[in-house]
């Protein structure tokens, strides 16, 4: 085959606490993370040349080298040099339906899929564990975006263990379109606002982690008990990313007053969800919020869990 087309689904965080501070200036994190059916189409050819290139119908994204999707490729051509040499560059194409920088893991998907891809390219026959090492080399939230579905990601979010599939519960995502928060500087505010209360000692950092494995969300999960779920669910940047823009805290207020399972802002923002028992109840939280908040730079989408990564469509 000389190119493959790949599905690249958006992810939601429905658990994010931070633990700690980690030696190589990023954070311990116990994270419950979920696949939705929010995607990115992505498609990987085989180019005439040794070049790399992407390609997006999307005008904010970068088409270099800052852009995930360009840094997988590039991972592969200095892990692999041989099948570079043999096999050639690679064009990247990325159709994006996901929002750019909101929270959802969209260019960490695009890279996912890139590594997936190029792994097919060149006929390396990688297992799921090594693409998710390689993946870790390129952002944290890549592991999680291979294997998809619902799991826990702890460590700096690198550490997969899944959980039973969730499906059949929908959500409704909204954003603002000019707004962005950046996932380094919401870390950092957090650090220095609530830092004095981590743990000291790594045992107990250890046990925080362990704790999320056997709690009462993970309960929940395993029963498929959505309205449990949506009662559950946390994130502990939005302690910084509320205070800091009116416009994502009025967003989850909004949303909340239209009465979902529950509502969270997902990742480091600014995108936020709310869970919902139904299609048909989604349909009917998206018809509200709009009507509530009629502001043309408010998007909005429904959507629902889905139970893998990256797939070759
Ligand atoms: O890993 P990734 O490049 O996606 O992370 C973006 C930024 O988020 C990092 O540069 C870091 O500032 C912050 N981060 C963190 N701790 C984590 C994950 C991300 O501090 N576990």
């Amino acid at each position: 085959m000389r190119a493959y087309s790949l599905i690249a689904p958006a992810k939601i965080n429905l658990h994010l606490e931070i633990l700690g501070d980690r030696p190589d200036g990023y954070h311990e994190l116990a994270m419950v993370m979920q696949s939705i059916s929010l995607s990115d189409r992505v498609e990987v050819r085989a180019n005439a040349t040794e070049r790399l290139q992407v390609h997006c119908n999307h005008t904010q994204v970068p088409q270099d080298s800052t852009n995930l999707a360009y840094r997988a490729a590039e991972l592969m051509t200095i892990e692999f040099p041989e099948a570079f040499q043999r096999y050639g560059g690679v064009k990247i194409s990325l159709d994006k339906q996901i929002p750019v920088a909101a929270g959802l893991a969209g260019g960490s998907a695009n890279a996912a899929a890139v590594l997936v891809g190029i792994d097919l390219l060149w006929k390396l026959g990688l297992t799921q564990s090594e693409l998710q090492e390689l993946g870790a080399k390129i952002g944290s939230d890549v592991p999680f975006c291979l294997s998809g579905g619902t799991a826990i990601a702890t460590g700096r979010g690198d550490k997969i263990s899944p959980l039973p599939d969730l499906e059949d519960i929908h959500v409704v995502l909204a954003k603002y379109r000019n707004l962005a928060v950046s996932t380094a500087w919401a870390y950092q505010t957090y650090r220095q606002q609530f830092g004095h209360n981590y743990p000291s000692d790594t045992n107990t950092l250890e046990d925080r982690a362990k704790r999320v494995h056997s709690g009462p969300l993970i309960q929940a999960i395993a029963q498929h008990d959505a309205a449990k779920i949506g009662q559950l669910m946390h994130n502990d940047l939005e302690k910084v990313v509320l205070p800091a823009h009116n416009l994502v805290s009025e967003l989850k207020t909004a949303l909340l007053a239209c009465n979902p399972l529950g509502t969270m802002m997902s990742g480091s923002g600014p995108t936020v969800f709310a869970l919902a028992k139904s299609k048909t109840h989604a349909e009917a939280i998206q018809a509200q919020i709009k009507q509530m908040l009629p502001d043309p730079q408010l998007d909005t989408w429904t959507a629902q869990f889905c139970p893998q990564g990256i797939q070759v469509s």
